[in-house]
This record gives structure tokens, C-alpha cells and sequence, in this order.
């Protein structure tokens, strides 16, 4: 079992973060932005244990009970970052270091003069290109579906990405946003694919 303390990092702010030492191995490493009170992040830690999982939040709290949930599941292949998420995709992930991105449910911010706060913008989209390996992909979901169609378009017009089948999770991985809008409201997904050499 790891103390709670190894599992939630402390970066050098001005670094990319050494992955595979925080890690204690080179696994591939997957990336869950925004990963709130962590359910998708467990369960799929979980069941994954040749794989890497790094969630990021900026809420303490959230970061704090997804670490003491990972520790009665005796998880070791979960690091956790409070950390707003586009800085840490930018200045803390190496480049070429996550296989796979997942961003569930972000905050919509659905007033257009709040869309500079979106997690989703086209300078995203230059920091998840450089983080992802080759061939990395990338899963979004939300139920904000001017989002979703904001979202898509910026997937669709950026040649660096080819859009790939969507993601869908299991039972035991819907997070907990998912867990509570499926039924009620249509939940917009979408997956793209970094191009080799791109
Ligand atoms: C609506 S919740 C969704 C949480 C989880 N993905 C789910 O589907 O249950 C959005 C989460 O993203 C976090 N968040 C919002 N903006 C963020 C940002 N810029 N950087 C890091 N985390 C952020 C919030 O603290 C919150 O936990």
C-alpha cells in the first residue's frame, strides 16, 4: 500500500513532471481532466493495472477523496494533481507523454461571455497535441451540447486530429456527472486520434 501522501504529487511548478519516477515504472500514462470525486478515474485504475492514471482537479477536496478512495482500493497506478488543468497539460506533462486524455462533464460555462474560462479551447488544443504521444486520443463527453457542437467543430477543423469512434464507458465507469444526467438529458460524445507525424 503507498502513504496517501506519494499518491497526491507536488510538483516543481516550473518543470514537466518526471512521469515515470513518480510513477515507480514506465507504464503508459492516461490522463483524466477534471477528474472530480474520481469515479471513472478508480474504476478504470482498477481494472487497468498495466496502465498509468494521472487525474487532475483544481479542487482540493475532490482530489483529497478520490486519494482516500484509492487508498482502501489498494490502488498503485494512480497519481493525483490539484492543478488548473490547462497549466498542467501545458508546463507539467512532458511532451508526448499521455497515451490517452479523457475530459468528462467539464464546467460548460454556458454564457458566451464566460467561454474563455472553458477547459476547450483552440489553445488547448495546441497543449493536448504536444502532450499527446503519437497516436494518443483524446475522449470528451458532456450533457452541455452548444458545448458538445463547439467542442466538435474545433476537433473537426484541426488536421493535426482525426476524429475516431466515441468513447463509452461501462456501467462501473460513468462518472459521477454521467451517473446523474443519463436518462435525463442527450450526453454529446467524441474522440479523436493525434496523427502520427502530426
Ligand atoms: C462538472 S465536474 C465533472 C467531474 C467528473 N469529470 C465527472 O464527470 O463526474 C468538473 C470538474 O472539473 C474541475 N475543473 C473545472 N475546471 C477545471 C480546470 N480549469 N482545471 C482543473 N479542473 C477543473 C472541477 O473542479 C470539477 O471537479
Amino acid at each position: 500500500m503507498i502513504e496517501s501522501s506519494l499518491r497526491i504529487v507536488q510538483p516543481d511548478w516550473t518543470q514537466p513532471m518526471p512521469l515515470a519516477a513518480l510513477f515507480g515504472n514506465a507504464q503508459p500514462i492516461e490522463l483524466d481532466l477534471g477528474c472530480g470525486k474520481g469515479r471513472f478515474l478508480l474504476a478504470r485504475a482498477a481494472a487497468h493495472p498495466g496502465v498509468n492514471f494521472l487525474g487532475v482537479d483544481r479542487m482540493l477536496g475532490r482530489i483529497r477523496k478520490v486519494d482516500n478512495r484509492a487508498r482502501r482500493l489498494d490502488l498503485g497506478n494512480i497519481r493525483l494533481l490539484r492543478m488548473e488543468g490547462y497549466y498542467a497539460t501545458t508546463y507539467l506533462l512532458p511532451p508526448a507523454s499521455i497515451r490517452t486524455c479523457y475530459i468528462f462533464f467539464p464546467d460548460p460555462w454556458p454564457k458566451k461571455r464566460h467561454h474563455e474560462h472553458r477547459m476547450f479551447n483552440p489553445h488547448f488544443m495546441d497543449a493536448l497535441h504536444r502532450a499527446l504521444v503519437p497516436g494518443g486520443v483524446l475522449h470528451f463527453a458532456t450533457d452541455h451540447l452548444p458545448y458538445f457542437a463547439d467542442v466538435r467543430d474545433l476537433l473537426q477543423a484541426d488536421t493535426r486530429f482525426a476524429e475516431i469512434d466515441p468513447f463509452v464507458p461501462t456501467p462501473a465507469e460513468q462518472t459521477d456527472f454521467e451517473l446523474y444526467y443519463v436518462g435525463r438529458t442527450p450526453i454529446g460524445r467524441c474522440s479523436c486520434q493525434k496523427r502520427a507525424g502530426a
